[in-house]
């Protein structure tokens, strides 16, 4: 079933986990996510970036992502990853999303305050969740670009005022994460988690988690982190596997065949991710 983002983002801050937030751009991402949620009956965030709906179309992306939340039986999001940019929150609206992220954390305070305000406001006339950022996180989305020497970690008092601002549902926040592949082993600051979190008691999340160890993960989760974004570890997956049947069978063109095992190994990793983020067997219905 598909449900509104703040939905999912208030059980798992009530009930202390994390859900996933992976991303697609094509269907067999898509598949390989819920049948991952299907099979462990956790809640999902489904989620596209602008390069992704450039690439498969937003409409295309809606109407996969729809007809699989309503062949399942676990609560899916549809959620927009780093939107910049105003066209597409109102395009996703439009095709049914039904969580969005306004990423204005380039542009100074009082202007980020402005930008996930005016999209909280339309967002929530019709019952969709809103994530803004606040903080620079490292590394590259998109077209933005953030050096790690220019990312900013988030203040606890900043993100108190921006949340009393601007309405926003949940948070992202710059805590030591960067996104894309890591050279060493990141590091957070779990005490700032905790801090943020016992001052503005909302859903938090964590971008370029893909990477991040086991033991860091349940500790950010411990001290408040409640969506944790996957991609580059999806990407990765699916590139080896897809690597690796190609170089088996080098004379095999059926694209069914060839993304068969990308598929196979994305799922795997989600259902890691999954047991990893506590989200296992909280689907409610
Ligand atoms: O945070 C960014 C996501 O990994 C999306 O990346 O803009 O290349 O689709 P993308
Ligand atoms: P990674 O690619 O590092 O997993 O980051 C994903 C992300 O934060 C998407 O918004
Ligand atoms: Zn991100």
């Amino acid at each position: 079933m598909l449900v509104s983002g703040k939905d999912v983002m208030k059980h798992a801050h009530e009930n202390g986990y994390a859900v996933g937030a992976f991303n697609v751009n094509n269907m067999e991402a898509i598949q390989a996510i819920i049948e991952a949620a299907e099979e462990l009956q956790s809640p999902v965030i489904i989620q596209a970036s602008q390069g992704g709906l450039k690439y498969a179309g937003v409409k295309y992306i809606a109407a996969m992502v729809k007809v699989a939340a309503e062949a399942a039986s676990v609560p899916v999001v549809l959620h927009l990853d780093h939107g910049t940019e105003f066209l597409s929150q109102v395009q996703c609206l439009q095709a049914g999303w039904t969580s969005l992220m306004i990423d204005a954390s380039h542009y100074d305070f009082q202007e980020n305050i402005a930008k996930t305000k005016e999209i909280v406001e339309m967002a929530h006339q019709v019952g969709v969740g809103v994530e803004a950022e606040l903080g620079k996180i490292g590394g590259v989305e998109d077209d933005i670009a953030v050096d790690e020497k220019d990312a900013t970690y988030t203040e606890v008092e900043e993100a108190y005022e921006f949340v009393c601002a601007t309405g926003v549902d949940y948070l992202a926040i710059a805590v030591g994460t960067a996104h894309g592949p890591y050279k060493g082993d990141p590091k957070i600051d779990f005490t700032r988690i905790a801090q943020i979190k016992a001052r503005l008691n909302i859903p938090l999340v964590l971008h370029g988690s893909s990477g991040v160890p086991k033991e860091s993960i349940e500790k950010a989760i411990a001290a408040g982190i409640n969506k944790i974004n996957i991609d580059t570890d999806l990407r990765q997956a699916y590139h080896r596997a897809v690597k690796k049947f190609i170089t088996e069978n080098p004379d095999e063109y059926d694209p069914r065949k060839i993304n068969t095992p990308g598929k196979e190994a994305m799922k795997e990793v989600v259902k890691d991710k999954m047991r990893m983020f506590n989200s296992v067997n909280q689907a409610w219905r």
